[in-house]
């Protein structure tokens, strides 16, 4: 049977497939590339929100497959978490060319999408991955004035006001800033941080 949140996700779905008004939309029809929409468990927990799909995600349709994924992976693994008990999105669902960073309207143009994924799924903690998720998630969620630079805030963990839970109607959550794992790519010291960083998750879930 087709629970309410199977329906609510395929919606986004089906709304970002037909989302021919996008700047990036041209780039994904030349490209045979696919929309990344975001995959795990509808009822996860946690949720990670990444920038942008890559080359190998947009060939795929699937967030993080490729080189920061495998990091990814590897820093779900160290704390005990299965990948396919979290949720992985991105705020911008399509490739930018040549892996560029994401344009304010590209991000304004995709962010109700998140929005929607957040409000049906109804994670306990969301994990920003990169300073794009980190500033839209805590403008966006009532936590503009705890905002900083990633390298100061990564890893503290803010609870999300009342009166932005209850007009966005994501439920009581968290939120954790984390660096992007493509940082910690050729960056041991990085990557480090987000090893101890992510050590911090499993509390928070509890
Ligand atoms: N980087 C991101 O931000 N998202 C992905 O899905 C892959 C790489």
């Amino acid at each position: 049977m087709v629970d309410g949140k199977t329906e609510a996700l395929k919606k986004i779905e089906d709304d970002v497939i037909a989302l021919k008004e996008s700047p990036l939309y041209e780039e994904r029809v030349k490209n045979k590339y696919f929309p990344v929409i975001g995959e795990g468990d509808y009822s996860a927990q946690i949720m990670f929100i990444g920038e942008a799909p890559g080359k190998n995600e947009a060939k795929t349709g699937r967030p993080f497959c490729g080189r920061a994924g495998k990091v990814l992976d590897k820093l779900l693994e160290e704390v005990g978490i299965a990948r396919k008990d979290v949720y992985i999105t991105n705020i911008v669902k399509d490739r930018p060319p040549g892996n560029r960073d994401p344009l304010p309207d590209e991000i304004n143009l995709y962010a109700p999408f998140l929005d929607r994924q957040i409000k049906v799924i109804k994670p306990k903690v969301i994990a920003t991955l990169g300073r794009f998720s980190m500033q839209y998630v805590m403008n966006r969620y009532g936590l503009e004035r705890e905002l900083s630079p990633i390298s100061i805030i990564h890893g503290k963990v803010f609870a999300v006001p009342s009166e932005a839970s209850a007009k966005l109607g994501c439920g009581d959550v968290k939120v954790i800033p984390l660096y992007h794992p493509a940082a910690a790519i050729y960056n041991q010291k990085l990557l480090k941080t987000l090893e101890k960083d992510f050590e911090i998750i499993p509390s928070i879930l509890s």
